[in-house]
């Protein structure tokens, strides 16, 4: 892990309903917002337990994911009313009061979820692959590429790449209406690798927001607020 960006983890299990289960990761924010990371080691019948309302999804990976994710919201704040997630026409869940701010986000068997009591908040996690190198001109502009050195002629690195690419879809989903131009619309301004975040500059609202992100092993993750 030396020379990589690493957000102090908290690992251990919790007592649930008179089972030990694993939580990878959680952090309190803020003293109104919290971030948790699950390592999916259920059954679907167990989530089904947990999660009383959810939507269809045919694949049974996804499936799993997708569950869990649900599960991670009630699992940070108890009193989450899962019955009251509306789906916008974009696929964002939401609760129409905004008793809660949520987002949610799935790769491989982890879930994550970051859940505010009163800012906007937007999360992902990514586990580097080639293809994110494919398309960083799709995502990123000309200066990002210059800026933070991962152009072509550079030694790749899948990792940073990784971490810029999930700070886009961190912004795209705080934001929640869809249609975004990521490399135009999202503009990533510099990366403070001792704190782990990135200044960002979100053209469509006219927002500054500060992204932070963190790894674990070979889990990436980023979120936003604000
Ligand atoms: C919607 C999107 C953000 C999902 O990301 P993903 O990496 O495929 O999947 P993740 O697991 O991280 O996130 C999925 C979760 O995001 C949430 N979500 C879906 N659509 C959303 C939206 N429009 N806004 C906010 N959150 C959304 C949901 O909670 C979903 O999980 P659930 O259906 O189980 O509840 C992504 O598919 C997308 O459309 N990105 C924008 C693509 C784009 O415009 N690219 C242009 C540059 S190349």
């Amino acid at each position: 892990m030396t020379g990589r960006p690493v957000i102090p983890v908290t690992t251990g299990k919790i007592k649930l309903k008179e089972q030990l289960m694993p939580i990878f990761f959680q952090q309190q924010i803020t003293p109104a917002t919290r971030l948790g990371i699950w390592k999916i080691e259920e059954t679907e019948s167990f989530f089904r337990d947990n999660v009383p309302h959810h939507r269809d999804v045919t694949h049974p990976h996804k499936r799993l994911q997708h569950l869990a994710g649900r599960f991670l919201l009630q699992f940070l704040y108890p009193a989450f009313p899962y019955d009251l997630i509306h789906l916008a026409e974009t696929r964002k869940p939401y609760l129409p009061s905004e008793e809660y701010h949520f987002s949610i986000s799935h790769c491989g068997d982890y879930a994550a979820a970051i859940v505010s009591r009163e800012t906007r908040a937007g999360i992902d996690v990514e586990i580097p692959v080639e293809k994110v190198a494919k398309i960083r001109h799709k995502f990123l502009s000309d200066t990002e590429i210059g800026l933070f050195g991962v152009g072509e002629e550079q030694p790749e690195d899948l990792h940073l790449l990784t971490i810029l690419w999930s700070a886009k879809e961190a912004v795209y989903k705080w934001y929640g209406n869809g249609k975004v131009d990521f490399s135009e619309q999202i503009r990533l301004l510099s990366i403070n690798r001792e704190q782990h975040s990135i200044d960002c500059h979100f053209t469509k609202t006219g927002t500054d927001l500060q992204i932070r992100y963190g790894t674990f092993d070979n889990l990436v993750l980023a979120w936003v607020t604000g």
